[in-house]
C-alpha cells in the first residue's frame, strides 16, 4: 500500500489543508528570485530581503512575534502557556543555490509556520514556546563559508568571514550594511543553550531513498560532515599560437588534471566518498590566451569524519604533486569544515512515534546533504524529519515534493510539537 495513503487512513479524515497552504507558499516564495527564468536567492541580496519580509508577514499572521536578527535570519516566536519559557526551535533556511529548486530550505520554514498557525487557530498554547527560524545563509554560495545564519545563532560565527568578498568584489561587511544590518553586532544573534529545548528541522530528503522505500517521510540519523576547499593554480598566460606545448604553464590544463584526479579518487573509493568541483574560473579567459590563473572549489563528504579527513589529505597530496610537476604555484585553503552531526536519540524516538501514530512505517536514513543542524548542535540537541523528494533530484529546478507528502510531513511535525517532551533531567524540562 502506498504509504501516503496509509498515513491518511490512520488519522482523522483530513483535507490536506496544511499541504495545500505549504505548496501555495512554496510557489509564492519560489517566485522571489534574482533571475527571471530561474530561482537564485543568494545571501544578502535584495531578493533575500523581499523573501524575509514575506516570511515575517506569514509568521505574524500565524500568531508569532517576528523580527529579522543581526545576520538576516527571520525569527518568529509563539509564546507558551507562560511567557518567556524556553523554546522548541524549528527551522531551516531561505537562501538558495543558483538555479535552485523551490523546496530545499523553504519547505522546513514554511511547514513550521503552518504548524504554528494551526495551533494558533485552535488557541492552543504549550508548556514551552515555539520559535521558527529561517536561516539567511545555509548554502554558502556567496561568501565561500557556509551555515552563516545558524553559526551566528549558535554563537560560532567566524568574524574573519566578514572580510571575504563575493565574485563581484563586495565584502560581506559591506553587503550586510547594504542589507540594513550592522556587521559589528552579529553577536546579538547568538542564543544561549538554556533558551532552547531542542532544534528540529524538516527538510526535503534531496536523495532517492524514501522514494525507493515508498515512504513519504523518514527519521534522520545523522548529517554527514563536509570539507570545502578553495584552490588557485597560477602558471603563465601566453599566446595560444606561439608558445609550444612543452613550454607552457597552463593553469587550466593543470586544474583539469586535478579535477580528473579528484573524480577518479572518489569513484574508486568503496566507502561512499563523494567529491565535487562545482565552480571554476579561468583567467584571463580568452579563446586565444593560455590561461594563467585558475580558481576552483572542492567539496568532499563521507559517512564518517575520519574517512573524509583521510580522503581530503590524499586529494591535497595529489593536487600538490600535479601543481609541482606542471610548475604551477598552488594556493589551497580550507574554507569550510563541518564534522558529522548525529541526531539525538531522544528526538529520533519522538519523531518515530509521531510517524507511527500517523500510520506510516518508521524508516531511518542518514543525510548526505548539509543542514543548519550542523551548527545548531553546538547549542541544542538536533532532530530532523526528511520528506520524500521526487526522483531524488535536488539543487536543480526539477526538485519537487508532492502535495500529499508536504501534508504528511506537516502532520508529523505538528504531532511531534504537540507531544513534545523535553529531555529528562534537562534544565527547563519541567517548563
Ligand atoms: C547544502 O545544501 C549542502 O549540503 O551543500
Ligand atoms: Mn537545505
Ligand atoms: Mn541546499
Amino acid at each position: 500500500m502506498e504509504s501516503s495513503t496509509e498515513m491518511g487512513a490512520a488519522t482523522a479524515v483530513h483535507d490536506a489543508s496544511l499541504g495545500k497552504e505549504i505548496v501555495r507558499r512554496i510557489n509564492e516564495l519560489g517566485a522571489i528570485s534574482e533571475e527571471t527564468d530561474k530561482l537564485t536567492r543568494i545571501y544578502l541580496s535584495k531578493e533575500l530581503r523581499a523573501a524575509a519580509d514575506l516570511i515575517l508577514g506569514w509568521m505574524r499572521e500565524a500568531g508569532m512575534s517576528a523580527h529579522l536578527d543581526a545576520i538576516g535570519n527571520v525569527c518568529g516566536r509563539y509564546e507558551g502557556e507562560r511567557p518567556g519559557a524556553p523554546c522548541l526551535m524549528l527551522g531551516s533556511h531561505y537562501d538558495t543555490v543558483r538555479d535552485a529548486g523551490k523546496w530545499d530550505g523553504p519547505l522546513g520554514v514554511i511547514t513550521a509556520i503552518a504548524c504554528v498557525a494551526d495551533l494558533n487557530r485552535r488557541g492552543k498554547r504549550l508548556p514551552f514556546a515555539i520559535e521558527v527560524i529561517g536561516f539567511a545563509d545555509e548554502e554558502g554560495v556567496r561568501f565561500a563559508s557556509t551555515l552563516l545564519g545558524s553559526r551566528a545563532v549558535a554563537g560560532t560565527f567566524d568574524e574573519s568571514v566578514l572580510n571575504t568578498r563575493d565574485r563581484d568584489g563586495v565584502s560581506m561587511r559591506d553587503a550586510l550594511v547594504a542589507f540594513g544590518l550592522d556587521p559589528d553586532h552579529i553577536g546579538a544573534a547568538a542564543r544561549a543553550r538554556r533558551e532552547l529545548l531542542a532544534y528540529l528541522e524538516l527538510h526535503i530528503e534531496q536523495g532517492p531513498v524514501l522514494e525507493a522505500q515508498n515512504l513519504p517521510v523518514g527519521v534522520v540519523t545523522a548529517i554527514a560532515g563536509a570539507t570545502r576547499l578553495a584552490a588557485r593554480l597560477t602558471g603563465m598566460a601566453g599566446h595560444a599560437g606561439t608558445v609550444p606545448m612543452a613550454l607552457r604553464r597552463d593553469a587550466l590544463a593543470g586544474a583539469a588534471e586535478c579535477i580528473g584526479a579528484i573524480e577518479q579518487f572518489c569513484r574508486t573509493d568503496a566507502g561512499g566518498l563523494v567529491g565535487t568541483v562545482g565552480y571554476i574560473q579561468a583567467r584571463p579567459g580568452a579563446t586565444n590566451v593560455i590561461p594563467g590563473e585558475v580558481s576552483f572549489t572542492i567539496d568532499m563528504r563521507a559517512a564518517t569524519d575520519m574517512h573524509r579527513k583521510r580522503a581530503v589529505a590524499d586529494v591535497v597530496r595529489q593536487i600538490e604533486a600535479i601543481a609541482k610537476r606542471r610548475h604551477l604555484a598552488l594556493q589551497l585553503d580550507v574554507t569550510h569544515e563541518n564534522r558529522t552531526a548525529p541526531c539525538a536519540p531522544w528526538l529520533k524516538d519522538q519523531i518515530a512515534q509521531a510517524i507511527a501514530a500517523e500510520g506510516a512505517s518508521v524508516f531511518e536514513l542518514p543525510s548526505g546533504a548539509g543542514h543548519d543542524g550542523m551548527a545548531m548542535i553546538d547549542i541544542a540537541d538536533v532532530g530532523m524529519i526528511f520528506v520524500r523528494c521526487r526522483g531524488g533530484i535536488s539543487h536543480h529546478p526539477d526538485e519537487h515534493v508532492e502535495l500529499a507528502d508536504a501534508d504528511a510531513g506537516a502532520r508529523v511535525l505538528l504531532r511531534v510539537i504537540e507531544n513534545f517532551r523535553p529531555q529528562e533531567g534537562r534544565a527547563g524540562a519541567n517548563c
